[in-house]
Formats: structure tokens, sequence, C-alpha cells
């Protein structure tokens, strides 16, 4: 199910629009070596490696071994070696990447500042860290009643969205208090105006999600969704969501 969603999200178009603002901040060259940390299903690393080319290298890691194992099924040959760790205690070497793309993992994380201290201790001087992360305090509906979103959305936290939600807006400060230099932050707002369209990123507009994982009483769940397809019809459903691209250079 994880794999099937995080498929759907990189086909969306904001998504795309997204991974777009974090390429061309990374801005990855011919021949090097990259870390896509909590690669997923591995799409980003291939298209890294497909930017880097044959003297380059993508090493895609991430925790989950069942997440690694289907990655490694969707291997198309390009230069991406697949490794299965923790961001926040890697075995690989000092110094020995030139860049990282870390996206939407450090909203999952126990410790995001230790986790980002490994990914600049793996990347030599001069290299550049490129991290993506959701602000979920930005997320804001129209179209629905105010109060029923705002009941839902609560009720999501911790639940349908991970537990920190403030991830995204507070990466900008922690590469600054890291010491890295040059220190980029775009945040790019994601706007969804219908809900088969928002229910691809946004959980609490999925209706396929199991009625065990929902947050609300079943009857709320009722109402909202009523709102939501009203909304949806009516073709003035919306829904938006910033996403952060934020990068920096090593020391
Ligand atoms: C929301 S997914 C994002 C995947 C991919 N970066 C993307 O944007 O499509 C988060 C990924 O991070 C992985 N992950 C979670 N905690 C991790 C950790 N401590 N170290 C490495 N990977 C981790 C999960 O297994 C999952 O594949």
């Amino acid at each position: 199910m994880l794999l099937a969603a995080l498929d759907a999200m990189g086909r969306h178009p904001e998504i795309r629009r997204v991974r777009q603002t974090a390429l061309e901040a990374l801005r990855p060259e011919p021949g090097a070596r990259l870390l896509d940390a909590g690669s997923g299903a591995g799409d980003v690393s291939r298209g890294l490696a497909a930017k880097v080319g044959p003297a380059g290298e993508v090493i895609a890691l991430d925790s989950s071994a069942a997440t690694i194992e289907a990655a490694l099924r969707r291997h198309d040959g390009s230069n991406v070696r697949y490794l299965t760790g923790d961001v926040s205690a890697m075995t690989l070497p000092t110094d020995s990447v030139d860049g990282v793309w870390c996206e939407r993992l450090l909203q999952h994380v126990e410790d995001a500042d230790t986790a980002i201290a490994e990914l600049i201790r793996v990347t030599r001087p001069g290299g550049r860290i490129c991290l993506v992360d959701t602000d979920w305090e930005s997320l804001s509906f129209d179209g629905v009643p105010p109060h029923l979103a705002a009941t839902v959305v609560e009720a999501s936290h911790g639940r349908l969205t991970p537990r920190r939600l403030d991830m995204g807006r507070t990466l900008r400060r922690r590469l600054v208090d890291a010491n890295l230099l040059n220190v980029t932050a775009t945040p790019v707002t994601c706007l969804f105006d219908d809900p088969t369209s928002a229910a691809v990123v946004l959980p609490m507009v999925n209706p396929l999600l199991p009625t065990t994982t929902w947050p609300t009483p079943a009857a709320v769940r009722e109402k909202w969704f009523s709102h939501v397809n009203a909304a949806g019809a009516r073709g003035d459903f919306l829904a938006v969501l910033t996403i952060w691209v934020v990068t920096g250079t090593v020391a």
C-alpha cells in the first residue's frame, strides 16, 4: 500500500513540481555520487542516477528492508546501489558522497537534527544537501465547512499525518544551526482543486483509506466525505499544503 501510494504521489503534478524545485536546488552533476536518504521505491534515486550518468552513483538508503527489496525489483540497470539502514546511524564513510537528497523522511524520524548531522558527516566539504519536507500545519481547505475541516485535520495529527507536523518550515533553521553555507529555502505551495487529486497526497481526503485507520467517529467521516464530494461536484473544492525545499553547502 505504501509503495502504491508513493507511486501515485510521484506521478502527481504538484509533487513533480516540488521535485523539479529540489532538482534545480541540488544541481546534480555528471560523475557525482549522491545519497537518496529514505529512498522509498527508489524512483527518485533512479532519476538522479540518470543525471549523474554512468560515471556517477546513487546510494538509495531506506530503513525498511521490504521497501528496499521492492525498490530492487524495480531496478532499471542504472547506477543505483540499494542499502538498508537508518539515516541517523549510517554505515557510509565520512565525506563519501557529493550530495544528498532527503525527501519527506525527516517528518518521520525521532530526532531530525541527529539525522541531519549524519547527512552532513557523510557529505564531503563543498557537497550539497537538499531536504524536502512537508509543513502539515500549513494544510487548509475551502469549499467545505471550516469547523468540520478543522475537526478532521486535528484528529488526523499523529494518526494520518506524522508526529512532526512542522518539519518543513524548520529545515532552514536546522541547516543554518548546523553551519551549512548558502542555505536557500523555497516553500512550494501545492494546490489541489478537486478531491480525487487531493486524495493522492492528503490521506484525510482519501475515501479508500480503511475505516479502521480513520481517526474520527464514523458519523463525522460520513459528513466530511459528503461535503468533500459535494464541493468536488460543484467544482469549488480547494486544499493547499506547503512542502519546503531547503538546500545548503557543507563547509
Ligand atoms: C514518506 S516515505 C518517502 C519516500 C521517498 N523519499 C519519496 O519522497 O517518495 C518515507 C521513507 O522513509 C523511510 N524511513 C523512515 N524512517 C527512516 C530512517 N530512520 N532511516 C531511513 N529511512 C527511513 C521509510 O521506510 C519510507 O520509505
